[in-house]
C-alpha cells in the first residue's frame, strides 16, 4: 500500500464514514500524521480522546495509549490499526510487581506514567505523562512518600526538579530513549555549539545533560528537557537556528513542520521505536476497513483505573 492520493481519500472516507476520530502521535510514521485529525503528545491525545464526541476513536500510537482512551471513554469504539504495538516501558512493571512494591511502602503514593498497562493504571493513585509530572507529584503533599514508575529517567528529573528525597523511583525504561546515551549527545553539542539541545526526560542522556550544563560545556538555557508535545512549544518561540533532538525520530516531522527555517537533527538517528512504526498505511486502511484491532479493557480494571487517569488529565491543564 503506498500512501497515496487515493490511499488518502480513502482513509478519510472510511473515517467518516465510521463517525471516527483518528489520532496520531508524535512518533508516527510522517503520512500516518499528515492524515491524521490531531496529532499530539501522550497528554494531548488523552484529552482529545476524552473529549472527542465521535463515537469510534482510531489511536494510532501504541496499545497502551488506546487502552487509556478505552479507560476514558468506555461507551465508545477504540480502534488501533496493530494491537501487537508494545512498548518496552510499558512491559518493564506489571501490575503484581506494583502490588508487592505498595506492601513494602503503605500509605505511599503511586504515581504511574501513562506508559503502563490497565492493569498497573489500577493499582495507581494517579497517572501522568512527561508533560505534567513535576505538577502531579508537586500536587501531592510533601509529607506524603511517592512511589514513581516505571521511567527511572523521568523519575530521577521529576526527583531533581521537585527536590524530593521521598520519591522512590522504579528502574524500568523505554529501550528507545535508554539508548541515546550521554557521551553521543556531549559530542554532538560540542559539534554544534550553538545548538539548542530537546531532550525528552525518558532518554538515558536527560543527567548528562543537565551535568554538561553544570560543568559549563554546554550553556544551561540552551539546555531544554521537554515533553514531545512542549517541544513543539519551544520550536516555536526559539531564537536558536539548529536543535540537537534527543526523543525518538518521529518527532522531526512535526518539529520540522512547526519550524522550518530551524535545522532538526537527531542527536541518535537510530532511536527509532519499532512498535509505533507497526502502525503502517496498510495496517491503518486494513483497521478502518475490517473496524479491527478493537481494544478492550475488564470493565472492574477500568472503573479501578478511571481517577488515576482523570486526574492525570485534569493536572496541569
Ligand atoms: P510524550 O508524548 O508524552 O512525550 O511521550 C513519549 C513517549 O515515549 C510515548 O511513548
Ligand atoms: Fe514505549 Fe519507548 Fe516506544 Fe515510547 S518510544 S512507545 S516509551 S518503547
Amino acid at each position: 500500500v503506498q500512501p497515496d492520493a487515493a490511499w488518502r481519500e480513502e482513509v478519510r472516507r472510511l473515517v467518516e464514514t465510521h463517525d471516527a476520530v483518528l489520532l496520531a502521535h508524535n512518533y508516527q510514521l510522517p503520512e500516518i500524521q499528515d492524515i491524521a485529525d490531531h496529532t499530539g503528545d501522550s497528554l494531548a491525545l488523552s484529552r482529545i480522546a476524552a473529549s472527542s464526541s465521535a463515537s469510534t476513536i482510531v489511536f494510532c500510537g501504541v496499545h497502551f495509549m488506546a487502552e487509556t482512551a478505552k479507560i476514558l471513554s468506555p461507551d465508545k469504539r477504540v480502534l488501533i490499526p496493530d494491537a501487537r504495538a508494545g512498548c518496552s516501558l510499558a512491559d518493564s512493571i506489571t501490575g503484581e510487581q506494583l502490588r508487592a512494591w505498595k506492601a513494602e511502602h503503605p500509605g505511599a503514593v503511586v504515581v504511574s506514567y501513562v506508559n503502563t498497562t490497565a492493569e498497573v493504571k489500577a493499582e495507581t493513585d494517579i497517572c501522568c505523562t512527561s508533560s505534567n509530572a513535576v505538577d502531579v507529584v508537586a500536587s501531592i503533599p510533601a509529607d506524603r512518600e511517592v512511589l514513581f514508575c516505571p521511567d527511572q529517567f523521568l523519575g530521577a528529573h521529576v526527583r531533581r526538579v521537585t527536590g524530593r528525597d521521598n520519591l522512590h523511583v522504579w528502574a524500568g525504561e523505554c529501550h528507545v530513549h535508554a539508548g541515546i546515551n550521554g557521551p553521543e549527545l556531549a559530542d554532538r553539542a560540542a559539534a554544534n555549539p550553538d545548538a539548542d539541545l530537546f531532550i525528552h526526560p525518558e532518554c538515558g542522556c536527560a543527567t548528562s545533560a543537565l551535568y554538561l550544563a553544570g560543568e559549563g560545556a554546554v550553556p544551561a538555557e540552551k539546555v531544554k528537557i521537554l515533553s514531545t508535545g512542549d517541544m513543539l512549544t519551544a520550536a516555536r518561540s526559539t531564537n536558536a537556528r539548529s536543535v540537537l533532538v534527543a526523543t525518538e525520530v518521529g518527532m522531526l516531522h512535526q518539529l520540522r513542520k512547526a519550524a522550518p527555517e530551524i535545522d532538526f537533527q537527531a542527536v541518535n538517528d537510530r532511536a527509532s521505536c519499532r512498535y509505533m512504526k507497526m502502525i503502517t498505511p496498510a495496517a491503518l486502511l486494513r483497521c478502518l476497513r475490517d473496524e479491527a484491532d478493537e481494544v478492550f479493557v475488564d470493565a472492574d480494571t477500568a472503573a479501578r483505573a478511571r481517577g488515576a487517569v482523570q486526574r492525570m488529565i485534569e493536572i496541569g491543564q
